[in-house]
């Protein structure tokens, strides 16, 4: 029996990664975050304070990619009960969890210069295929911006997630407002807009639609409308 595996692309904060969690979670699949993974390295370059622009940085940066585990799990969070059972994707780098640590405007600012990084790409490539022919899974659900082009041009189901700019810049707004008070939507949005130009621009593997995806706009329909669709149409080919 194959693996199905469903691919989710689209620009920052379009709802991939809680579309693909929920899904992954109804379906018994694994979920891989494939923007965590360039956060995890990310945070791991911050943290050794390394210079990212110059020669020796990159090349540094390179080598922390190589010598990194990365792995996912997904669990319900502790203590949940009643209404809000919302299933949790865990990050873990080189063993610890830094599934909070990686979502950090430092992290935010920076990941887009590291996921442009070729070789970066390589080593990230291997491990997203690895996970996805994991002997032990029946499905995997791996959002991103290259994975229905690039990573899983195999995939079963396609699905290219849109939204309007403002639209994502609230939702990424109100999630941070939480945590921090004194965040500002203006520069929320500016951040988002230029992650965005630099992932459609980039060389290697920019963020595309594949032409056989399924365009879903998440301005107007819901999180349960969206994964009901996806459920939906992985039940009919399946
Ligand atoms: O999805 P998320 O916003 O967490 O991704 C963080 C960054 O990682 C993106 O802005 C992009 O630069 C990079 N990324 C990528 N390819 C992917 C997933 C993420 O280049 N498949």
């Amino acid at each position: 029996l194959s693996i199905f595996k469903i691919a989710i692309d689209g620009p920052a904060a379009s709802g991939k990664s809680t579309t693909s969690r929920y899904v992954a979670h109804r379906l018994g699949f694994m979920h891989i975050d494939s923007g965590a993974m360039y956060r995890a390295i990310t945070l791991k370059a911050l943290r050794q304070n390394i210079k990212f622009e110059s020669h020796n940085g990159i090349s540094h940066i390179i080598n922390l990619a190589h010598n990194s585990s990365i792995q996912f799990a997904t669990t319900k969070p502790i203590g949940s009960s009643g209404g809000d059972n919302a299933p949790q994707t865990m990050v873990y780098l080189d063993d610890e969890d830094v599934s909070a640590d990686i979502r950090t405007m430092d992290v935010t600012r920076n990941v887009s210069f590291v996921a442009a990084i070729p070789e970066i790409r390589k080593v990230m490539l291997a491990k997203q295929r690895g996970y996805a022919n994991s002997t032990n899974i029946d499905g995997v659900v791996m959002d991103g911006r290259d994975i229905g082009t690039v990573v899983l041009p195999d995939a079963q189901l396609k699905i290219f997630l849109t939204a309007n700019a403002n639209v994502r810049a609230m939702r990424r707004y109100e999630q941070l407002k939480l945590k921090d008070k004194k965040v500002v939507f203006e520069e929320i949005l500016r951040d988002l807009e230029k992650r965005d130009k630099a992932d459609l621009e980039r060389k290697v593997s920019p963020l595309r639609k594949a032409i056989d995806a399924v365009v879903l706009d998440t301005t107007t329909l819901t999180l349960n409308e969206i994964v009901g669709k996806i459920i939906e149409m992985t039940n009919k080919l399946r």
